[in-house]
């Protein structure tokens, strides 16, 4: 059984090493929060995500999942190392920090067996790979290779998606690191997946590329939906009829409050930052960038103008926090703008989200936390919906419209059919389509 070692038990780092152990990999997870470490050996999760629970006590029950805070120890034998530890956003210029790759990657080489193999997992700006070559010949000077492979997971569906990615992609610099890269994919590409070989620099920009590409995808329709409210048209039609030219493709036109979570403010802003430093900027992306934050604040203006011009007063019910459904994050979640500025113009704020209630805490306050959407409803001016949880779906409208003060729903996802909330007797006003009035019936 191959040994591979995954450097930081973050999102990326658990849920791959979780992956690459059920697909037969022996693998150990290290990181250096002994706390977090501790979480893990007693069989508990640091984060949410649908599956991860059961995937990490069988495959530690089975042998093949380690966990360990001692990177020296768990490098020895490992054929391959990846690293996986974040790579925020660098405070004042948006350039990634990575501060911590280096760090793991100089200790790695400290340690790490002749002839194996750095890969970097995390989202690291192109040149990042031949900047940690540098580094290790400082250290040491036998060949340890670098490679790069992305990751594409996204939260909330990570099993899956890194189960049956679409395409792997690894950057190699030698046929050797090309072998031992295919042989810790080969159960994945038994499935027909993809697997591109390309250069370090390639792999990296890759990872970036699709990013950017998607943050722009949603920003594009978001500025679509706002011509299409003053028009008349209706946002889910248009991305559903732009979507079915395979050109263009359906999946990322969902309008909403702007895109939010832990990878692409993140990684549109380091890409800017790099595209300057080569003096090859790509204003696109820096478009994208800053429409998207304002949208966050049109959001706020969309809300107040809803409850007739002003919120002053207002109980208004918040259902979701998270940056999307199914994760406990609210990285850069559009509520954490939205919420703190419905309070500042006046409102009084209870809300509820399924699993991001305690991260929301450490970012959100002055508001009231309710334990399920009715008792955030109860007696509210109002409900907004700022995260499409699928238990939104499946609430009793005939209750909400009991237990609101007035008959307001306010959905930035979309999650509703306007005929269908219409009948129920409600205002409502949601994205890219026209506000409907059912109360007036
Ligand atoms: C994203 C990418 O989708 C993954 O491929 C990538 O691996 C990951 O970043 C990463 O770099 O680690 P993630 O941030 O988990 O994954 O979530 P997404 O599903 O991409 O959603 C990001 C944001 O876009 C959310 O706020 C979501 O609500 C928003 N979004 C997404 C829309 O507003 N409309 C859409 O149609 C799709």
């Amino acid at each position: 059984m191959m040994r591979i070692v995954m450097v930081g038990a973050g999102y990326v780092g658990l849920v791959s090493g979780a992956c690459f152990s059920e697909i037969g990999l022996d693998v150990t997870c290290v990181d250096s929060d002994k706390d977090k470490i501790d979480m893990l050996l007693d069989g508990a999760l640091p984060i949410y995500e649908p599956g991860l629970d059961r995937l990490v006590s069988d495959n530690v029950a089975a042998g093949r999942l380690h966990f360990t805070s001692d990177l020296t120890s768990a490098v020895k034998g490992a054929k391959v190392i990846f690293i996986a530890v974040g790579t925020p956003s660098r405070r004042g210029d948006g350039h990634a920090d990575l501060s911590y790759v280096y760090a793991a990657a100089e200790d790695i080489a400290k340690s790490a067996d002749v002839g194996s193999i750095i890969v970097t997992k995390s989202t690291v700006p192109v040149g990042t790979g031949s900047q940690i070559k540098k580094r290790i010949s400082v250290i040491r000077n036998d060949e340890l290779e670098v490679a790069a492979n992305p990751e594409f997971l996204r939260e909330g569906s990570a099993i899956n998606d890194f189960m049956h990615p679409d395409r792997v992609i690894i950057g190699v610099e030698s046929s050797r690191a090309e072998d031992i890269m295919n042989d810790v994919y080969s159960s994945l590409s038994l499935n027909r997946t993809p697997v591109i070989i390309t250069s370090l620099e390639t792999a990296e920009m890759i990872k970036y590329a699709s990013n950017t590409f998607l943050a722009t995808k949603i920003t594009f329709i978001n500025e679509f939906s706002d011509l299409c409210e003053k028009t008349g048209a209706d946002i889910n039609d248009v991305a559903l009829g732009i979507g079915l030219d395979g050109r263009i493709g359906s999946k990322f036109l969902n309008a909403g409050p702007g895109y939010g979570g832990s990878c692409f403010p993140k990684d549109t802003r380091a890409l800017v930052q790099t595209a300057r430093d080569y003096q090859s900027p790509i204003t696109l992306v820096e478009q994208v960038i800053s429409i998207n934050e304002q949208r966050k604040l049109d959001m706020v203006t969309k809300i107040i103008e809803s409850f007739g011009g002003s919120v002053f007063g207002k109980e208004i019910a918040i259902l979701g926090l998270t940056f999307k459904p199914n994760t406990d994050d609210v990285r850069d979640a559009p509520s954490l703008v939205i919420v703190p500025k419905l309070i500042k113009a006046g409102a009084s704020i209870r809300v509820y989200d399924p699993k991001g209630m305690a991260e929301a805490h450490m970012f959100i306050d002055d508001v009231s936390w309710s334990d399920d959407p009715y008792s955030a409803i109860k007696g509210a001016d109002g409900v907004v919906i700022l995260t499409e949880w699928g238990e939104f779906k499946s609430l009793d409208l005939d209750k909400i419209k009991e237990l609101l003060k007035s008959p307001l729903i306010i959905d930035l996802r979309n999650m509703f059919s306007p005929d269908d909330i219409i009948k129920k007797g409600f205002d409502y006003v949601s994205i890219g389509r026209k506000p409907v009035y059912g109360s007036s019936n």
